[in-house]
């Protein structure tokens, strides 16, 4: 197994976004309405549909190019267009799946705070710990992980090409890790 990988099958997926599901209710935050950032906050989105039943916004916003270098900066691929103005004084939960530099999680709350929501909060499957690139501006005052790590690549099921192959290399690396006593889910 690849120590340097982190993998996440999709039964993690759900369980990470049921927990948050359950930390947003106690937090006393009630979102009007989710915006996922695409790719990779898709299906958490979603998936916390199924725990909040709270309408879907998608925008797309790549960081990555197609020769999976970064590029100067995030560029939107898709954006919310004629539903922008159903953000006005609304609660907004953004959810992507990792929050990795922070540069795509910050500029995506920097373009949605130009339609004055009432308030932005932002949650995230996986936080990296690690110095981030940006910070999020001020307005950010709520923001949920599912899990924290070290700066590993993380293996999203989604990314995979053999499904099986994938869940059975989590369930051996979550094996290793309640060896040393750690129970991550
Ligand atoms: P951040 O704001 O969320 O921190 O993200 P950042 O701009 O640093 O980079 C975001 C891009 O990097 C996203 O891809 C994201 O999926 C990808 N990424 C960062 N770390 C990991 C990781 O550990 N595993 C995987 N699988 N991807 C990671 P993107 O090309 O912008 O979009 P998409 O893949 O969501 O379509
Ligand atoms: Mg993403």
């Amino acid at each position: 197994m690849d120590d340097k990988k982190f993998y996440v099958s999709y039964n993690s997926v759900h369980k990470l976004v049921k927990k948050l599901s359950f930390e947003l209710l106690e937090s006393g935050y009630d979102p009007d309405v989710i915006v996922a950032i695409g790719s990779g906050g898709f299906i958490p989105a979603r998936i916390m549909k199924t725990f909040i039943n709270r309408p879907i916004f998608a925008v797309g916003i790549s960081y990555y190019g197609i020769d999976k270098k970064h590029k100067d900066h995030p560029t939107k691929i898709q954006w919310i267009d004629e539903v922008q103005s159903q953000l006005v004084g609304k609660k907004v939960l953004l959810i992507d799946e990792v929050d990795d530099t922070r540069a795509t999680l910050a500029y995506c709350v920097g373009e949605l705070l130009k339609f004055n929501p009432e308030e932005i909060a932002v949650l995230v499957l996986h936080n990296k710990l690690k110095e981030k690139d940006v910070e999020f501006p001020s307005e950010i005052k709520r923001y949920f992980v599912g899990m924290e790590l070290a700066d590993l690549w993380i293996k999203y099921p989604w990314d995979a090409e053999e499904i099986e192959d994938h869940t059975q290399k989590e369930a051996l690396m979550l094996q290793s890790f309640a060896k040393e006593g750690k129970e991550l889910y």
